[in-house]
């Protein structure tokens, strides 16, 4: 399934990133597989490309973090990651880092795209869609739900355009609510009104998320003969349970009356007790019909991977173009049939992936003109 269209980067930027001073590595579009010892810079630059993406990137870092660490500083380093991206519609120049103008004491990220400001980072996620996996989501499935909604929200994203806005909407109403409800003031109208926009959010929050699971289940299935399991998955939450029967003008009054209802509740406990920031993303391995979180370390791994490839189809077929994939130590962690089953599903899916390893025979298997680039020490040897 060559995909006619794709979204690669042609030529990655970063500076002052990490362990990076200033690295520059051209891809042409290919994917590219990053080998070299431990600490030598692999995860720090898959970091880089997940910034070309609206959020914190794929380690959640705080801002001040990423910039390059030097002794005796008294600011933040001014990191900045750019990228040369191929598209539909020729080469667009995409670029964030620290926001220069910014007050004093506080940090923001900025994106440009085409050498203008985006008003916002969601600008970035309308040219590309990326799509991550790294060691600390072996344990997505064992940890609690808020890892889980957030790996969700990303595939949301690239199907619903207002999803993110509404997600920011929604928490600064419910962070609001709560801190009237806490600090025992608010007038009925103050809080009617917050949970006025908490309702109206969250109910188009849910059906995004609803809307995109239907679809995902649709992916997953289409692809009976894998070597990655297949996965069931739904959502449990209180609104999506009332969604799946009732037309959503009804819903987002009963969210307004359960918020109304449960204030003293909501009071003592510091926090708001339901909606859809409670939801969950239930995942079993479909053909044992065994929880997720009950799997072995190894199928736990293969149920994202054939979950994350399903999305990437699905988000093939739907925008056209495949997301960019950053798989952090993927392959050393699969047996070698698993290991070659997954170079030639990114290979079918015609993506952009970057790989990393410590051992460059890890990669045998992958795409014949895949650029292997060795790192070391915060630098980057590309093979010729
Ligand atoms: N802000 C920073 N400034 C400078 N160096 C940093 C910064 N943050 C992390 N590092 C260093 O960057 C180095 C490379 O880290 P990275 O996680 O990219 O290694 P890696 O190649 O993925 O290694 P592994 O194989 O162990 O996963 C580490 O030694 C780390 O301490
Ligand atoms: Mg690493």
């Amino acid at each position: 399934m060559e995909t006619a269209s794709r979204v690669a980067i042609e030529r990655l930027t970063v500076s002052e990133f990490r362990c990076y001073g200033a690295a520059v590595l051209t891809a042409e579009g290919r994917s590219v597989v990053l080998t070299g010892p431990n600490g030598a810079g692999k995860t720090n630059l898959l970091e880089a490309v997940s910034f070309l993406a609206p959020g914190r990137g794929l380690r959640r870092a705080p801002l001040a973090d990423v910039g390059r660490r030097r002794a005796n500083a008294t600011e933040p380093t001014r990191w900045a990651v750019s990228a040369r991206l191929m598209t539909d519609t020729g080469v667009v120049p995409v670029g964030t880092g620290l926001d220069p103008s910014a007050p004093p004491g506080t940090l923001r990220r900025i994106v440009r795209v085409d050498g203008r400001p985006a008003p916002s980072q969601t600008a970035l996620a309308e040219l590309a869609t990326i799509q991550w996996l790294t060691p600390q989501m072996d344990r997505l499935f064992a940890d609690g739900s808020s890892g889980r909604r957030r790996f969700f929200d990303r595939m949301v994203y690239g199907y619903h355009k207002g999803h993110s806005a509404a997600l920011t909407a929604y928490e600064q109403a419910m962070r609001e609510r709560t801190r009237l409800l806490r600090e025992g003031r608010g007038d009925d109208r103050w809080l009617a009104a917050l949970e006025d926009a908490m309702a109206t959010h969250g109910v188009s929050i849910s059906a995004a998320r609803l809307a995109t699971a239907e679809r995902l289940v649709r992916a997953v299935r289409v692809r009976s003969e894998s070597a990655f399991p297949q996965a069931d998955i739904a959502l449990s939450g209180t609104v999506e349970a009332w969604l799946a029967d009732k037309p959503a003008a009804e819903v987002e009054d009963a969210l307004r009356a359960l918020l109304r209802e449960r204030r003293p509740i909501d009071a003592a406990a510091g926090a708001a007790t339901e909606g859809p920031h409670r939801a969950d993303l239930v995942v079993h391995h479909a053909a044992k019909g065994m929880p997720a979180a009950q799997c072995s370390t190894g199928e736990q791994k293969a149920l994202l991977i054939g979950l994350i490839l399903a999305n990437g189809r699905l988000t093939a077929s739907e925008r056209g173009s495949p997301p960019i994939f950053l798989l952090d130590e993927v392959a050393a962690h699969l047996d070698a049939n698993r290991r070659r089953a997954l170079f030639e599903e990114l290979a079918a899916l015609g993506c952009q992936a970057w790989l990393s390893g410590t051992d460059r025979g890890l990669f045998d298997g992958m795409a014949a003109e895949t650029l292997y680039v060795t790192v070391e020490d915060g630098q980057l040897r590309p093979e010729s």
